[in-house]
């Protein structure tokens, strides 16, 4: 089965949750592209599409919003799973952010649906960031929080 795991990241936790699932998606062949630098991959070459955003202010990227809208008929005709990185806490609201990251019609589409967890990388962060979340982390120390349950979840079933 070939699979490429498709993401948007900012300070680079989505980027590592995606090669998680590459390094243990074993037997696959599969391909971690970041949107940023191939705009169109070419889907035709895909059984399988994971597809990852971070959420930042209750939204995914505008570069995974875009390439969701642009290739709609695609990705509903291949095996799907759908994926966000995100420090919510609440799982109602993990939920929400998960269920409005993408159109709808790939979320019904999509096998597998995860809330992948996140991190908080302070050294990453330009000086506005820093200042939100220090006032709603309470806290400026960096910290991970990666459900790596949950990203064994996602790889099971799609080996199944
Ligand atoms: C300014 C800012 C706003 C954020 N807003 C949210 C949010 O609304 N919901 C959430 O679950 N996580 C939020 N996060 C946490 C990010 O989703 C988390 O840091 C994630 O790991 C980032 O992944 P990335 O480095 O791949 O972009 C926010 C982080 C920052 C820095």
């Amino acid at each position: 089965m070939k699979t490429a795991i498709i993401y948007t990241s900012k300070h680079g936790t989505t980027a590592k949750v995606a090669q998680m699932i590459a390094d243990r998606l074993i037997g696959d062949t599969v391909s971690v592209i970041d949107l940023k630098q191939v705009k169109s991959p070419d889907l035709n070459s895909y059984d399988g599409l994971i597809l990852g955003t971070s959420i930042h202010a209750g939204t995914p990227s505008k570069t995974m919003q875009r390439f969701c809208n642009d290739n709609i008929e695609a990705l509903t005709q291949k095996r799907l799973t759908l994926f966000v990185c995100g420090m919510e806490q609440d799982s109602a609201k993990q939920q929400h952010e998960l269920e409005n990251a993408y159109p709808q019609a790939l979320y019904q589409h999509a096998a597998v649906k995860c809330f992948a967890g996140g991190e908080f990388l302070f050294e990453k962060m330009n000086f506005f960031e820093r200042a939100i979340i220090k006032r709603i982390a309470k806290t400026d120390k960096s910290v991970s929080q990666i459900k790596e349950d949950e990203i064994d979840r996602l790889v099971m079933k799609n080996v199944e």
